[in-house]
């Protein structure tokens, strides 16, 4: 049976750290997974981090680096020292995404630490195909996607991000191995707000997403612990 608290990531979205630190530690029993995405991190300039770590909590570093090919390589060896355990690049030049690969692994072999999974946005869940039109892109996101799904793969990166709407066409491009992170989460009948690509937990997992990033259903629940202990048992009940 699929372990539930092994796919569950949840997005700790403040702009506070004692925000944070409350939700931590109001959901330190029923998630191991936290992501630390930008609002957070530039607010409290990496604290939560080294709470996280404090809490022995595997870390989803979500800043998604896109820059030239040195500084993405040098941004990926810090949060190498950083000991993240999944941290986001986004899927551009193929060269910028092989020195990230290769940086990760030297910085970790360095250290004598397990490498983060790294994984590269192909499509923002909030996206639509309009919106791909407005900035000059003619595919669809389903389309885009698979084909930065492609490109990060022979890049040697560990996964993508993308909606769980297109995962399945993902898994048939890259293989199952390919790791698949899927936010815009959202269980039946809960506010969808600026996500367009949404999915229920139940049927990204069934559609193939490795793990599954959840912030407002839970972080804006009036009983976050609930809402989280909801979710895992739908992704074990998928
Ligand atoms: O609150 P909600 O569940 O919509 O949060 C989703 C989280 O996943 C946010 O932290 C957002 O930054 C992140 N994300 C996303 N779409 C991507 C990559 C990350 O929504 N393609």
């Amino acid at each position: 049976m699929i372990n539930g608290k092994e796919k569950l990531i949840v997005a700790i979205d403040t702009d506070e750290f004692d925000k944070a630190k409350n939700l931590i530690d109001t959901l330190e029993d029923s998630v191991d997974i936290f992501k630390v995405g930008l609002e957070q991190y530039v607010a409290t300039r990496g604290k939560t981090i080294d709470y996280l770590h404090e809490k022995g909590k595997k870390i989803f570093l979500d800043l998604k680096f896109h820059d030239i090919p040195n500084t993405m390589q040098s941004a990926v060896r810090a949060a190498v020292r950083d000991r993240v355990w999944l941290m986001t690049i986004h899927v551009s030049d193929i060269n910028g995404m092989k020195e990230c690969a290769k940086a990760a692994k030297e910085e970790a072999e360095k250290l004598g630490i397990d490498k983060p999974i790294i994984v590269g946005v192909t499509v923002l869940t909030s996206l639509s195909n309009d919106d791909l039109k407005d900035i000059g892109c003619d595919l669809t996101t389903e389309e885009l996607a698979v084909k930065r799904a492609k490109l990060a793969k022979e890049a040697g990166i560990d996964g993508i991000v993308c909606s769980a709407m297109e995962v399945s066409k993902i898994v048939d491009a890259c293989g199952e191995d390919f790791v698949k992170v899927c936010p815009g989460i959202r269980p039946l009948n809960k506010e969808v707000g600026d996500q367009k690509r949404v999915v229920t937990p139940a049927d990204a997992i069934r559609n193939g997403a490795s793990y599954l990033v959840v912030g407002r259903p839970i972080t804006k629940a009036t009983n976050p612990k609930q809402a989280a202990i909801d979710i895992v048992k739908e992704i074990e009940n998928a």
